[in-house]
């Protein structure tokens, strides 16, 4: 098993596999003027399975591959069905927009894939295409029953964003009355390709008020070990959901993840900028034990928490960068 310099576990991998993405998400990247990676930026899926092939052993056991929006990089399924099959990688996630063509569906199923998060930030056609940009609401639900139907896990994620969606957090809640889904409403980051952003009218608090006031009885879950969500449910749902406190930051002491981001960056915390280049080590020839050493450096020189990371930064600060390439 893999610990950083604070006792916790690391069995987690988040690969962003590609920058690119084909809707444009208001919180997650401007309208237009985003210079989007070459693809020789981006590491191979060779050097993304030599990565993987290191790592297992030592105690990563969790990939999810996120993006930009993963179906946007060319021969990913074939890519995600060579992750399923790396030695010791237990559990295969995806996190995705959902506008992946339908014939993908079985092939996901096939391949084992252990859970699908699906990006969703309104049920109502209209309000989804201005936070969008892109008037893909109908195939995005299509896929959400296309998935539930073929029987893998699903999570809806809902960035709660003052003044766009919250009428839509309710209907949201009694959609995991019917379905077996969980929806986890997410605090807004400044993760934005901007950096501008309205205090946080929304954190985890006034989300948990205003279920509260329409479900009065909702009863807390048991959550599971590294989460990051604070788990709930309407008695008797088929579903249930969650609150991810993502700006509030205080599930850092379970936090159990690494990132590697489109640019061929790892990050140890969410909000640091950065803290190796291992594309650039890669391509000068790092051997396997060097790479190996590496992530044993990085994980014993962790931040705390995700402020401590922040205060840390050496380039950014304020946060402006898009989560289009660090990939939630
Ligand atoms: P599970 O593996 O299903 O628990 O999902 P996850 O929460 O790790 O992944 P997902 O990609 O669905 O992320 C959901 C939201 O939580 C996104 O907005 C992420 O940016 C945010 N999030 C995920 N991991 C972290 C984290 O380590 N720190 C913070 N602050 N936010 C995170
Ligand atoms: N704040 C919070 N969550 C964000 N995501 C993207 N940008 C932001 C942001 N600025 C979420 C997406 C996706 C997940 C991986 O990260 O909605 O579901
Ligand atoms: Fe881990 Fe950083 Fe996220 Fe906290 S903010 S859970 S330390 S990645």
């Amino acid at each position: 098993m893999l610990y950083d310099n604070h006792g916790r576990e690391i069995n987690y991998i988040r690969i962003a596999a590609t920058d690119r993405c084909n809707l444009r998400c208001y919180y997650c990247m401007p309208e237009e003027g985003i210079k989007f990676l070459d693809k020789n930026e981006l590491l191979s899926y060779e050097e993304l399975e030599r990565l993987l092939n290191i790592l297992a052993p030592m105690g990563i056991s969790k990939v999810r591959i996120t993006g930009g929006e993963p179906f946007v990089r060319k021969g990913m399924i074939d890519f995600l069905e060579t992750v399923s099959k790396v030695n010791g990688i237990d559990h295969l996630h995806l996190t995705t927009n959902g506008t992946f063509s339908e014939s993908m569906v079985p092939r996901l199923k096939a391949i084992g894939m252990k859970g699908i998060n699906l990006s969703i930030d309104s049920l109502d056609r209209k309000r989804f295409a201005k936070i969008t940009r892109r008037d893909s609401f109908d195939v995005v639900w299509k896929r959400l029953h296309q998935i539930l139907e073929a029987g893998i896990p699903l999570k809806l994620n809902t960035v709660v964003l003052n003044g766009q969606n919250t009428e839509d957090i309710i209907p949201m809640v009694r959609l995991t009355e019917k379905l077996p889904i969980s929806v986890r409403f997410i605090e807004e980051m400044p993760f934005n390709g901007v950096g501008k952003r309205e205090e946080l009218v929304w954190n985890h608090v006034a989300i948990l008020n205003h279920i509260k006031s329409a479900f009065p009885d909702i009863e807390k879950l048991k959550d599971p070990s590294f989460s990051t969500s604070f788990n709930y449910q309407v008695k008797g749902s088929a579903g249930s959901f969650g609150i991810i406190p993502a700006y509030t930051r205080n599930f850092c002491g379970t936090c159990n993840r690494i990132r590697l981001t489109a640019t061929g960056v790892i990050k140890t915390c969410l909000y640091d900028d950065g803290v190796f280049n291992i594309k650039s080590f890669i391509r000068n020839g790092a051997t396997d034990n060097q790479l190996r050493d590496a992530f044993l450096e990085l994980l014993a020189n962790r931040f705390k928490d995700g402020h401590e990371a922040e205060r840390s930064r050496k380039f950014g600060r304020p946060i402006s960068e898009s989560m289009t390439t660090i990939g939630g």
